[in-house]
């Protein structure tokens, strides 16, 4: 008799189908939201339960159009096949495991998201580099990894710290303590000083107030290529190029938050490869997962080589459901021609956009790139988001006065009428 044969254990319980928790009536989940949720978001008390491609659905059975895609995340709208497919197939197989060991995944991904990257800057720039990618779970936490990277790499292999980032007037680029400290917008700072020290500001889209706070102290320039919180906002012609300049002239790195930007939404892969330059490093998310949490930071050898074993890291990071999710993204994007079809139907959005409402009296611009537009209008932003929903259009505020629409790269020219015609008369 085995020595633990006496010992009594609870019994796993027989499994007659999958565990199911009970349902909770919509009404009931928004009543009960502010007993049990930080009041740290403003719901609409609409309670979705589905998705359809762009479409999502409610409790109550109404259809809304989502030109949002949870801000840039659902890039191949909702239930996509090959998404459900590829949760449904790795989790079965494995979900998570530590990066102690590999899995199957990780390094497949790595490859791919790095091999477009050296692409992106041999084509942008004529620049060969060579890039290594770290993966974590958001964006805010590519943020964040970004800050470490560039300290670590001025500190360690330079051997001289630059601990400074310069960052933008009107940037996001997320919510943890690093992140916010480079969001340069006062709104998100509120009440949580002191923040991060070593971050400066500068005018986006503007090489001098960029250069005015350079010196030896500082060690990478943080930008969004185009911003998107900040309302949309999209670099002069040639910023970009003389940024780099500038950064190169300066030993200082330049560092591009692709968080919204990145994997098509600007109708190309990076949206950096319209500017024609090579970045020192980007960091991605959104996008990546379909809607799964997963981020990644891609960066030069070089300064790659500053995250040494044991400096960084993050449990979820790299798990294998993730990383395989973002295969499959990658490839779903690939086979389907998403990023010209986001730069295609871009086009074909501002197009309907600058037809039904270029003269319209509340609208001062319409701007953007691939899939990636505002509307910037006069009057109250939130009276026009809420006209929209309840006409079955999801956009999303920015910048306190644009309307903005990041809608799934899967949409079609009858959705472009749909959101257009909606967004018309709520104005
Ligand atoms: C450019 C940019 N960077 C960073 C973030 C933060 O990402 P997350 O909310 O996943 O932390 C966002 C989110 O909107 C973003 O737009």
């Amino acid at each position: 008799m085995p020595a633990d044969a006496s010992r009594t254990e609870p019994s796993l319980a027989s499994r007659p189908g999958p565990y199911r928790p009970s349902a909770w009536p919509a009404a009931a989940i928004a009543a009960e939201a502010p007993r049990w949720l930080m009041p740290s978001y403003k719901n609409t008390p609409i309670v979705f339960e589905r998705g359809e491609g762009p479409w999502n659905i409610a409790a109550d059975g109404r259809r809304y159009l989502d030109f949002s895609a949870g801000v840039a995340v659902n890039a191949l709208g909702h239930g996509h096949p090959d998404l459900v497919a590829a949760i449904a197939e790795q989790s079965a197989r494995l979900i998570h495991q530590s990066n102690y060991w590999h899995n199957a995944h990780a390094v497949p991904l790595a490859a791919d998201l790095c091999a477009r990257f050296e692409r992106a800057c041999r084509d942008a720039a004529g620049v060969e580099v060579e890039a290594r990618a770290f993966f974590c779970n958001s964006g805010g936490e590519g943020t964040e990894a970004a800050v470490k990277l560039v300290r670590r790499y001025h500190s360690r292999v330079r051997g001289q710290p630059r601990p400074a980032i310069v960052s933008m007037h009107g940037s996001f680029h997320g919510r943890t303590f690093a992140a916010m400290s480079a969001t340069a917008q006062p709104k998100y700072q509120d009440g949580f000083a002191p923040l991060l020290p070593g971050f400066r500001y500068a005018t986006f889209g503007d090489l001098d107030s960029v250069a005015a706070q350079i010196d030896g102290e500082v060690g990478a320039v943080f930008i969004e290529v185009v911003q998107g919180e900040g309302g949309v906002c999209v670099p002069p012609p040639g910023f970009f190029r003389r940024l780099r300049d500038l950064c190169d002239a300066k030993g200082v790195l330049l560092a591009l938050d692709e968080v919204q930007t990145g994997l098509g939404r600007t109708g190309t892969m990076f949206a950096f490869e319209q500017e024609g330059v090579a970045p020192d490093l980007i960091w991605l998310a959104k996008a990546l997962g379909g809607g799964m949490p997963v981020g990644a930071v891609i960066a030069r050898r070089e300064v790659a080589e500053a995250l040494q074993p044991g400096t960084h890291a993050t449990t979820f990071g790299a798990n294998a459901l993730v990383t395989y999710v973002g295969r499959v993204v990658l490839g779903v994007f690939d086979r389907d021609r998403l990023v010209e079809r986001s730069a295609e139907l871009g086009a074909a959005l501002q197009a309907a956009l600058r037809a039904r409402l270029g003269d319209h009296p509340r609208v001062r611009a319409i701007r953007g790139r691939g899939l990636m537009i505002g509307v910037q209008i006069s009057g109250d932003l939130t009276t026009v988001i809420s006209a929209c929903r309840d006409r079955g259009l999801l956009v999303s505020p920015a910048g306190g006065d644009v309307v903005r629409m990041t809608p799934p790269l899967v949409i079609d020219r009858d959705d472009i009428a749909f959101a257009v015609a909606q967004l018309a008369d709520s104005l």
